[in-house]
């Protein structure tokens, strides 16, 4: 297969093999001295391995740093840099908290100016955000500011899995191709940088400076409080305010994520927080002095589990505000695992009052669309509403088979709210700027589908990432559906049941299932039954996002095919349909 080809190289230019002095031993505790002489220090991952803590001291600094890392024992499946440019020419101490004797990760560390790596693997997306490398979850902080969407991600600098967790950054002005930034902020004596959010503070309200960039997090260490960091730069740098935590924890032992923006009703700033299984919201004048204000979720919509990454944001509909609540839950989410619900309703400055409507509600369908938040910040005279969710599940997250990252966003998505004809929903839409991605659109005439009907060549050139838009008219199919295949008869199910309801993907024949037994389960969705079915299908080269009438229902799918699909097959189990407005083209 062609993508056999893109095996992982790891090509490690100028390594000036490991300059250690001297193997230490004390305690539980090896260390070892490096004399640095390059720009980085290479250190040997295995992913099945134990995290060891490293600890990083200089010789004529007290500055050190930390980090956990999967140090190789029988393996070296990658390696991850440590930057050491600002300790050139000195002694650097790693000391290996917890090792009693050198393993295969400890005594293959290296020195080299360069960390090289194939950034592009088999299912690296093309049009999705994914980290340069190492793990991703969360996207944190998304702010507009003069011409940039910031994203910032919960982030593992040193290795693929769950660890370390940092804000990572990036910068786009189109929302689909970005910018990496360095790390923007880093664990410290406070604990990991868990989600939150980033204001502009037009009014210099915390006395940062006019239009300072302010980041909102969860400290997580002991127990988990909420702390800020500024920015006079653009995001370019931050500075962790000296007298975090300002929101200290009060006894709860999930108190994170806070989503803070700016609150015109009640002229102050309103923090939405993930307490355990409700959200509290808190108010303040300066970013730095909270006061709770009420308290939602009691009673009413999923309390499978711990409630996460809550936003509170303001909509129009008919003329009129809305005031939407996204709140992600793990597990327990309609296909197992996490999922993010949302509550439509009214908020005064101080409390939300949801509408009576069928909760819970859910954004998407999909198993592999979590913790999503909206943007802060989006001009006025843009006035959309920008959701970006991790394209991902904590069910099989550290799993996932790609090699030197994990995980990506979803699309950018525009929000709104809608009447489905029963009731009011939040759909989610693609951003436009998608569009220009499009190439080589071609328009396929109507078909006619009575038991099978196969499309056997999508596109001349399929390099897994593609757009199918059609319009599917049931007329008397009842169960009936289409699949996208290849010739390794692998193929991702895409059914319709217009009988009991039901949307369905089956992914379980869609290549590599294996590496987590929670990953092929099946995907529901409520259909409500239509004459006709608008289909929008993006694929970038291990995801499928679909958006069936503009969004009304929104199921995101991973899947990991060992070649990309390059047919498309209809089937009716019973009767026959039409497909009409068939548009296929590649992406990129
Ligand atoms: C959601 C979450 C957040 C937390 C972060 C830690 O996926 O569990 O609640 O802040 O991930 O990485």
């Amino acid at each position: 297969m062609k993508n056999t080809l893109f095996l992982i190289i790891m090509v490690l230019i100028s390594i000036n093999m490991s300059c250690t002095s001297q193997k230490k031993s004390s305690g539980n505790n090896i260390s070892s001295d490096y004399q640095i002489k390059s720009s980085y220090l290479l250190i040997p991952v295995e992913e099945k391995a134990p995290e060891v803590k490293i600890i990083a001291a200089a010789s004529d600094t007290t500055h050190q740093t930390a980090f956990d890392v999967h140090l190789a024992v029988d393996q070296i499946d990658y390696w991850v840099p440590v930057d050491v440019k600002k300790w050139k020419t000195q002694l650097l101490t790693l000391t290996f908290q917890g090792l009693t004797k050198p393993v295969l990760g400890s005594k293959e560390i290296k020195q080299s100016d360069k960390f090289e790596f194939e950034y592009n693997e088999t299912y690296r997306p093309q049009f999705h955000f994914s980290p340069e490398y190492g793990w991703m979850n969360d996207p944190n902080g998304m702010v507009y500011l003069d011409g940039e969407y910031h994203l910032f991600y919960q982030y593992n600098p040193y290795g693929s899995m769950w660890g370390n967790m940092s804000w990572g950054h990036a910068v786009s002005t189109d929302l689909t191709s970005w910018t990496y930034l360095p790390v923007a902020l880093r664990p410290d004596s406070l604990g990991e940088i868990f989600s939150g959010s980033a204001v502009i503070d037009k009014d210099n309200t915390a006395g940062f400076g006019k239009d300072a960039m302010i980041a909102i997090f969860t400290s997580a260490g002991k127990v988990q409080a909420q702390s800020i960091a500024y920015s006079t730069d653009k995001g370019r740098t931050f500075s962790k305010y000296a007298q975090n935590p300002v929101l200290p924890n009060p006894g709860i032992t999930d108190f994170r994520d806070p989503k803070v923006s700016w609150n015109e009703q009640s002229g102050q700033w309103v923090m939405a927080l993930a307490t355990k299984q409700t959200v509290t919201f808190f108010g303040s004048h300066n970013l730095k002095n909270w006061t709770k204000l009420s308290e939602f979720g009691e009673g009413i919509g999923s309390h499978a589990a711990v409630w996460e990454c809550p936003d509170l944001f303001p909509m129009t509909y008919q003329g009129k505000t809305k005031w939407v609540l996204l709140v992600s839950l793990n597990p327990g989410g309609p296909n197992g695992g996490s999922a993010t619900q949302y509550f439509i309703g009214d908020f005064d400055g101080k409390t939300f009052t949801p509408d009576a409507l069928p909760y819970p509600l859910w954004l998407d369908y999909g198993r592999d669309n979590y913790a999503g938040v909206t943007f802060n910040n989006i001009p006025q005279s843009d006035g959309r509403r920008i959701f970006m969710g991790w394209m991902s599940n904590w069910d099989y997250a550290n799993q996932i088979p790609s090699k030197h990252f994990r995980s990506a966003n979803t699309t950018a998505r525009e929000l709104t709210i809608v009447n489905n004809g029963k009731h009011l929903i939040l759909s989610s839409y693609p951003v436009k700027e998608i569009n220009k991605l499009k190439r080589e659109i071609s328009e396929m005439p109507g078909l006619h589908v009575n038991k099978e009907y196969v499309i056997t060549e999508l596109l001349k050139k399929n390099e897994g990432c593609f757009e199918i838009e059609m319009t599917i008219r049931p007329e008397n199919a009842r169960i009936f559906g289409f699949s996208l295949n290849n010739a390794k008869n692998e193929t991702l199910k895409f059914n319709f049941d217009n009988t009991t309801g039901f949307f369905s993907i089956d992914r379980k024949q869609s290549g590599l299932t294996d590496f987590n037994d929670r990953f092929a389960m099946g995907m529901n969705a409520p259909l409500i039954k239509r004459d006709s079915y608008k289909v929008r299908l993006l694929v970038d080269k291990a995801s499928a996002e679909i958006f069936i009438n503009d969004g009304e229902i929104t199921s995101t799918t991973l899947f990991f095919p060992s070649e990309w699909m390059n047919q498309l097959r209809f089937f009716s189990q019973t009767g026959t349909f039409s497909v009409e407005n068939i548009k296929i083209n590649n992406l990129k």
